[in-house]
């Protein structure tokens, strides 16, 4: 397994995004971006906070549970904690969603934007402790730069 490069992903976030207005555009080429950019990884999109449920926004991956409640699986922890949640192994997580069965280790990413949550960033990998204590700060600076561009835009994912 190859690691990722998050200062040059992160560039590249910049790059691919600034200037974007359209929001559903700006999460679809996020997701697909870091979805090829990372290995070892099953699926990887967003859940956007509607209300009082996350919905599933732009992903790559097998299709996946549409509809997921505040107080549910590792999405749910991380919007209701507004702290990212690194599962080594999702079996051992009380409440986890299966969507994908391959799926073993999770890594959820609350995005915030204008001091509110506005959905998660969930990544999966077949692999039991695919996500390290770097990867969660990589992917948390991407998500950062994703949620301040966010901000420019006129709507919201
Ligand atoms: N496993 C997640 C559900 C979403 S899928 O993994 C795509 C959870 O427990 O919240």
């Amino acid at each position: 397994m190859n690691q990722t490069d998050y200062d040059l992903l992160n560039s590249q976030v910049l790059a691919l995004l600034e200037g974007e207005q359209d929001a559903l555009a700006a999460a679809s080429n996020f997701v697909a971006l870091l979805y090829n950019a990372i290995d070892d990884i099953n699926w990887l999109g967003i859940y956007v906070l509607r209300t009082d449920e996350l919905v599933l926004g732009p992903f790559q991956g097998k299709p996946a549970c549409v509809h997921i409640a505040l107080d549910e699986g590792v999405c749910g922890a991380a919007v209701s904690t507004q702290q990212t949640q690194r599962v080594a192994d999702v079996h051992t997580f009380p409440g986890h969603i299966v969507c994908d069965p391959d799926s073993r280790s999770e890594l959820v990413v609350p995005l915030i934007a204008h001091d509110n949550v506005i959905g998660v960033l969930d990544i999966d990998s077949p692999l039991t402790r695919r996500f390290s204590g770097a990867d969660q700060a990589g992917v948390e600076k991407l998500c950062a730069s994703f949620c301040e561009l966010q901000e420019t835009r006129k709507y919201f994912i």
